[in-house]
């Protein structure tokens, strides 16, 4: 096997790692989620979840990826226990199921993108959701956002991922910043920060147990967790970079740009369509929010597109590693072509996504399954191999090129051998439960 490449900078391995992270979970699915499930008592869990157990997870891909330095299937293969490289392969299969609805939430994006530029939503935001979001609008954006993705693997230019999210990242930041500072001006902008950020310790014990699934399943969605993309991504990462730190400011990063995310649709919610809507606006919070947002600016239109072209970017960004890993992995692995593997994977994706496009219930569906079951069983077995079947090997992995000593790393293994596995067992039996409570009460479909 040839010499692998390794990424060309330390910051270049947190730019890519950054673009796969931030992307419609920082801005659509946070404050979407942050808004169904009791605004602040929600964000509590949810930084709990994110520093607690994705961060302690992300330590786990990324040493599995650089001690393995091959795809995230054989990686498990060359660290000597290839038995479980199947984890790696339901890593990629999560990828592709998310892909499926990823990609409808991608097309409703190209929709608003059209929509700002002819002021289609200026009036009534809430319509131009329900129009654009289900149906055939819905399942034409899909065809053409899964049409960029597949033409971006297939002609295998995602080395412009790393490019591209250098200059993609400063912008969002900048965009939400001021729009975030122009909502703050709005009437009626304090509720909505009080529902966004003073918890009501009552609300939490009261609703713990329904909100860890989703709070969970947000963490790991929005670091990009329990998809095998940081194994693969730290599978270049050279030897001495210390995995803490980059994953600290990987994490950090992301967090903040969801942050201020909800700092622009909170404000925005309270002062035109009232907080008490905000947990009815299920999918459509976000979009309406801020799409109503730009209705009212002096600018709209020409902040309306800057802002969905931008949120194109950080959706593409991510469409496209979803789909590229398991592309790589396919078309190394059984010798197909590259483009036709891409083209075929794509399609048959697009294929499972468009029920997804009959109704916000339905994509609410493809949500939940991800959320609630599909990532904490990749990451529940993640935990069980590193804590338990790789051991003590892949400490030293997590201590190398690091400055925090042995006693980080072995605090980490325990935290991963027990903490961990305890909490997603308890999240993956109520994420069930919540699930199949859906399903029979006719909530999707
Ligand atoms: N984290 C991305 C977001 O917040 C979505 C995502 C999940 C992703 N898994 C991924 C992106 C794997 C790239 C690769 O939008």
């Amino acid at each position: 096997m040839a010499q692998r490449e390794t990424w060309t900078s330390r910051i270049g391995f947190i730019f890519a790692a950054v673009g796969s992270a931030v992307g419609l979970g920082n801005i659509w699915s946070f404050p979407f989620q942050t808004a169904s499930n009791g605004g602040a008592a929600f964000l509590v869990v949810y930084l709990a979840a994110v520093f607690l157990i994705g961060f302690p997870t992300m330590m786990i891909e990324f040493v599995i990826g650089r001690r393995g330095e091959r795809n995230p299937v054989e990686a498990f293969k060359q660290i000597g226990h290839g038995q479980w490289s199947f984890t790696g392969g339901f890593g990629l299969f999560c990828s592709l199921v998310t892909l499926a609805f990823y990609s409808v939430v991608g097309g409703w994006v190209l929709s608003y993108i059209l929509g700002s530029a002819t002021g289609a939503y200026f009036g009534d935001p809430t319509t131009f959701f329900g129009s654009v979001a289900e149906g055939p609008t819905a399942i034409g954006t899909h065809a053409v956002f899964m049409a960029l993705t597949i033409g971006i693997v297939a002609l295998g230019v995602t080395d412009g991922i790393e490019r591209a999210t250098k200059f993609m990242i400063p912008a969002i930041i900048a965009l939400l910043v001021g729009l975030g500072v122009w909502a703050a001006t709005l009437d009626g902008a304090s509720a909505g920060y009080s529902y966004y950020l003073s918890p009501d310790f009552g609300v939490i014990v009261e609703n713990f147990w329904s909100i860890v699934p989703p709070a969970m399943g947000q963490a790991f969605f929005t670091l990009s967790l329990g998809f095998s993309v940081m194994i693969a991504y730290a599978s270049y990462l050279g030897r001495d970079d210390s995995l803490p730190a980059d994953g600290g400011a990987i994490v950090v990063v992301n967090t903040l740009i969801a942050l201020l995310a909800g700092f622009v649709v909170f404000p925005l919610l309270s002062s035109t369509i009232g907080l008490a809507e905000a947990g009815s606006g299920g999918a459509g919070t976000a979009f309406i929010a801020i799409a109503s947002g730009f209705g009212s600016l002096p600018a709209g239109e020409i902040l309306g597109i800057s802002f969905f072209v931008v949120l194109l970017f950080a959706a593409l960004s991510s469409s496209i590693s979803l789909l590229e890993v398991p592309v790589s992995y396919v078309s190394e692995n059984y010798g197909y072509g590259r483009s036709t593997t891409a083209v075929v994977l794509g399609l048959g994706i697009f294929l499972v996504g468009v029920p997804a496009t009959f109704g916000t219930t339905w994509l609410d569906f493809y949500n939940d399954l991800v959320f609630e079951l599909l990532l904490p069983v990749a990451v529940l077995m993640l935990a069980i191999f590193a804590g338990w079947i790789a051991d003590t090997d892949l400490v030293d992995e997590l201590g190398r090129g690091s400055s925090l000593g042995s006693s980080f790393a072995t605090g980490w293994l325990w935290w991963v051998r027990v903490v961990i596995p305890i909490v997603l067992l308890m999240t993956l039996y109520l994420g069930i439960q919540s699930l199949s409570e859906g399903l029979s009460s006719g909530a999707y479909f």
